[in-house]
């Protein structure tokens, strides 16, 4: 027999919950709210958000153009710049249907995440690139109606666990798709080439 330490144990229990969690998030992707548009959930919604410039914005902010949408956060280790490096070489592959595409970078770490924050951060990988911010209240609303999950960790450099999901809206403010975390860049421009 196999003895069974706490040390295992603790670690089974967290690939478990890993696993999980993860579970959870596809299945509350797939589930939609009932309503789907050719197989895609129905994700997305207004929101009001301050952008990294410090002005107030809403869904409506960017008539005409399709949105290219991420939550995450700044302090984000490794998981958040890697899709933000993804986002940005997509769009440099996309050429001049670029212009369609107004890529969003939406912290769900708005208490470090200032617009100040922000700026300097979003400068990093793509010109186009915006950040947006806001009240915890608003935040909290935005994350709701694209169903992204976050949960901030403990202590004074607290992590925040978020799902990862990166999701393109047509200027009518509906999901035409999402993309996993890890996307292929070419692999993500040409899809995005072939819905807009
Ligand atoms: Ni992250």
């Amino acid at each position: 027999m196999v003895k069974v330490t706490r040390g295992m144990a603790a670690i089974g229990l967290a690939v478990l919950a890993v696993a999980l969690g993860f579970a959870a998030v596809v299945i509350f992707l797939e589930r939609g709210s009932g309503e789907r548009v050719g197989g895609v959930p129905d994700i997305g919604g207004p929101f009001a958000l301050v952008d990294h410039g410090g002005r107030a914005v809403t869904h409506d902010s960017w008539p005409g153009q399709h949105l290219l949408i991420y939550f995450g956060y700044s302090f984000c280790p490794d998981v958040c710049p890697t899709e933000l490096q993804i986002m940005s070489v997509a769009l440099d592959e996309l050429g001049s249907d670029a212009a369609q595409v107004q890529p969003l970078f939406i912290t769900v770490d708005p208490e470090r995440d200032t617009v100040a924050a922000m700026a300097d951060y979003v400068a990093a990988f793509h010109p186009r690139l915006v950040g947006l911010t806001g009240s915890d209240e608003q935040i909290r609303a935005a994350a709701k109606v694209y169903r992204v999950f976050f949960a901030r960790g403990e202590g004074e450099d607290y992590l925040v666990d978020h799902s990862s999901f990166v999701y393109l809206m047509s200027p009518e403010g509906r999901l035409l798709t999402y993309f996993p975390p890890a996307s292929d860049p070419a692999t993500m421009a040409d899809r995005i080439a072939e819905l807009l």
